[in-house]
C-alpha cells in the first residue's frame, strides 16, 4: 500500500506520472501551477480525492511568487489561482471543495498579513492531505465488514492508492479486508478508453498481493453470470444529495448489470466527494474528453479518420441502483436524501 501518489516536497508537488504506469514508476515534480494544471488535465494525477489534494497544493504553487504585502491584492490573487485550477477538470467535486476551503481562508481573514496567510494556506493544504489519509482508513474499515471469506468482488477504474493520499476508497476496502485476514478475489474492469482499471488497479492490487483478474469492460455480464460475483465496490467523483453518484464511464453499466444479476453494488466515497448543493445527478457536470482517446490506442489508430466520437469520461449511477455508500462515518443506505443529510448533519 505504501505508495506516495502525491506529496508536497520542498515547495513542489511531487506526483507519480500515472500515464506511464504500469510500464514505469516515475515521479515528477510540479514546481509551478501551470505544470500542475496540465498534469491534472492529462491524468498524470487523477482520482477524485487526489485531485482535491492536487488543487490545494496547486494554490500553494500559484502563490509562491506573489510579491508585496497588500492583503486585498493577495486575496484577489488567490481567487484567480483557484479560478484557474477550477478549469482543469469539471467532474470531481473534491477539487472544487478543496479550492473552496483555500479561498475561504483568505476571504475570512482580511486583516491578516500576507506572510501569515501564506502559512495558513500551507497548513490547510497539508490538513486536506492528512484528512484524506485518515478517511481512507475509516472507509476501509467500514467497507471491509461487507467482505466475507471466499467472496468474489468486482471493481472499475482505479479508486485506490493511486487516487488518494493513502490506500484508496473502493480498493481501500479490499486492503482493509486483506489486513483483517479475509480471503477473496477481485475482477477489475480494464476501463476503456484510458485503462485505469488494467493499468492502475491491476498494478496496485498485484503489488499488494490481492488476487486480481483483469477483464475487458464488455466481459462484465458474462463474469457476473458464470463466475458468481458476490459484491461490487466502486469509487465516485461527485455524489448528489439524493445519492446519485458520478464515477468513471462504465460504472452505470455495471450497476445495471449488478441489478439484473442480484449483486450488491456499493459506492465508496468520503464526505469530500459529496456535493450537497445539488439535488440530483442531473446537475453533475460530466467531462467530455478528446476524441483521440477513443480513436487511438497509443499512436495506433483504431477507428477511421474523421469518425464522429462521443467521449464522456464519467456517467451517473442513479441512487436506486446503489445498495449503500460507504463513507468514513459508516455505510449510508436508502432512503438516501434523509440518511445522507443525517450522516453529514446538514
Ligand atoms: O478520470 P479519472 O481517472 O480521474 O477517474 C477516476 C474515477 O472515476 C475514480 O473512480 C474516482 O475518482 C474515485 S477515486 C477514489
Amino acid at each position: 500500500m505504501a505508495i506516495d501518489t502525491i506529496k508536497w516536497v520542498n515547495g513542489a508537488v511531487r506526483i507519480i506520472d500515472q500515464t506511464l504506469l504500469p510500464e514505469k514508476l516515475v515521479y515528477i515534480n510540479c514546481r509551478d501551477v501551470k505544470t500542475l494544471w496540465h498534469a491534472i488535465k492529462e491524468l498524470k494525477v487523477r482520482g477524485a480525492p487526489a485531485l482535491g489534494i492536487a488543487a490545494a497544493y496547486g494554490v500553494l504553487l500559484g502563490i509562491k511568487d506573489f510579491k508585496g504585502d497588500s492583503t486585498p491584492q493577495f486575496a484577489r490573487h488567490v481567487c484567480d489561482v483557484c479560478d484557474y485550477i477550477a478549469k482543469s477538470r469539471p467532474t470531481a467535486v473534491n477539487l472544487f471543495n478543496a479550492l473552496g476551503q483555500m479561498r475561504l481562508l483568505v476571504l475570512y481573514n482580511p486583516d491578516k498579513p500576507v506572510a501569515i496567510l501564506k502559512a495558513v494556506l500551507e497548513a490547510e493544504a497539508n490538513a486536506i492531505y492528512e484528512e484524506d489519509r485518515a478517511v481512507c482508513r475509516a472507509m476501509g474499515k467500514h467497507g471491509a465488514a461487507l467482505i466475507k471469506n471466499g467472496m468474489t468482488c468486482m471493481t472499475v477504474c482505479n479508486a485506490g492508492a493511486l487516487a488518494t493520499a493513502d490506500y484508496g476508497t473502493a480498493l481501500g476496502v479490499f486492503y482493509a479486508a486483506k489486513e483483517a485476514g479475509r480471503k477473496f478475489s477481485v475482477y477489475s474492469l480494464e476501463t476503456r478508453p484510458l485503462l485505469q482499471g488494467s493499468r492502475l488497479t491491476a498494478w496496485e492490487l498485484m503489488r499488494n498481493k490481492v488476487d486480481v483478474t483483469t477483464i475487458c469492460d464488455n466481459m462484465a455480464a458474462t463474469v457476473m453470470k458464470n463466475k458468481k460475483v458476490d459484491i461490487i465496490f466502486t469509487g465516485a467523483d461527485r455524489i448528489a444529495s439524493n445519492g446519485d453518484a458520478a464515477n468513471k464511464i462504465g460504472t452505470y453499466m455495471l450497476a445495471v448489470l449488478a441489478k439484473h444479476h442480484g449483486i450488491p453494488f456499493y459506492v465508496v466515497a468520503p464526505k469530500t466527494t459529496f456535493d450537497l448543493k445539488i439535488k440530483t445527478g442531473k446537475q453533475i457536470p460530466i467531462e467530455e474528453r478528446a476524441p483521440e482517446e477513443v480513436t487511438h490506442f497509443g499512436l495506433r489508430p483504431t477507428a477511421p479518420k474523421g469518425v464522429k466520437v462521443f467521449n464522456p469520461a464519467f456517467d451517473v449511477t442513479p441512487n436506486e441502483l446503489i445498495t449503500g455508500i460507504v463513507t468514513e462515518y459508516g455505510i449510508v443506505r436508502k432512503p438516501y436524501v434523509k440518511n445522507i443529510h443525517e450522516t453529514f448533519r446538514v
